[in-house]
């Protein structure tokens, strides 16, 4: 159930207001989620890392309006969160492709039900097939694709709606090394050409540090923020960037972070971002 009382006012592009989420289980209320407090500017690139089960997910699925807060509010640009939208784009940690569709058909579907026309459909699945190198393959059903080419595909579809928002739910979990940093060199690519904002949940401390201009570490027993760090990194994020001190010692804070959380302590005053 919703609360009833309003999110405060926000210029935020997505305001998480002291959320809690609660799963009924058996004889007992499992708290998935506790006073988790976030505000994520426009064009912001955010990661949020934590420990299997720290409730990485059910926060997505809450702003994707997908599931619904048991307390508090999720705001996108000023409006409580009701049910998914155009403006925001999901690509979930499982590959969620039509089986029976073809890419270019699974790409232009996004697009049929955001009310595109038919030509311009065609256009712009063309486009963003070709932005993820799936040319060769836009005939082809999601069975004959590997699974780097499935989740290429999945973004693709994502992107070619064109949302302002995108949340992605460890989109590149299951790839090699080289086809991940490619994806990921390619996606702050796009994201810096065309300003999103982006959510980007991992498992993988190298990569939230990697692309982000701030993480979020999480942890679990309550699902709860643990710690925010800054990225103050150039981009370009280049292999240079990679392989510098500064990269290094960001990612060895938030390795600890993650891996060695002091139980039942919150970082409830520094997830309350700066707007
Ligand atoms: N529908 C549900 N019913 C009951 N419990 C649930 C439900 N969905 C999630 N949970 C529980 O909530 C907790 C958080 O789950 P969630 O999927 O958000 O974790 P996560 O951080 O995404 O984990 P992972 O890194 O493994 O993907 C887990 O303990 C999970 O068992
Ligand atoms: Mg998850």
């Amino acid at each position: 159930m919703t609360t009833t009382t309003p999110g405060q006012r926000t210029e935020a592009k997505i305001s998480v207001q002291d959320v809690r989420k609660t799963f009924d289980l058996k004889n007992e209320e499992f708290v998935a989620l506790e006073r988790v407090n976030l505000d994520i500017s426009d064009n912001e690139f955010v990661t949020v890392v934590g420990p299997s089960g720290c409730g990485k997910s059910t926060l997505m699925n809450i702003l994707a309006g997908l599931d619904e807060t048991t307390a508090g509010h999720a705001l996108v640009d000023g409006t409580e969160v009701s049910g998914p939208g155009p403006e925001r784009g999901v690509i979930f940690q499982q590959y969620a492709l039509f089986p029976w569709l073809t890419v270019r058909k699974n790409v232009e579907f996004g697009l049929k039900v955001a009310g595109y026309a038919k030509a311009e459909r065609r256009e712009r699945a063309e486009h963003f097939i070709k932005l993820v190198g799936l040319e060769q393959f836009a005939d082809a059903l999601p069975k004959m694709l590997s699974g780097g080419m499935k989740q290429r595909c999945a973004i693709a579809r994502a992107y070619a709606v064109d949302p302002s928002i995108l949340l992605m739910d460890e989109p590149f979990g299951a790839l090699d090394a080289l086809t991940r940093v490619r994806l990921q060199e390619q996606l702050l690519e796009t994201w810096s050409r065309e300003k999103r904002t982006v959510v980007f949940i991992t498992h993988d401390v190298d990569e939230a540090v990697f692309l982000a201009n701030r993480v979020v570490v999480m942890a679990a027993r309550p699902g709860r923020i643990y710690d925010v760090i800054d990225i103050d990194l150039p981009y370009p994020r280049t292999e240079e960037v990679r392989l510098s001190p500064e990269f290094a010692e960001l990612r060895n804070r938030i390795w600890t972070s993650v891996y060695h959380q002091t139980p039942g302590t919150a970082a409830d005053a520094s997830a309350t971002a700066r707007a």
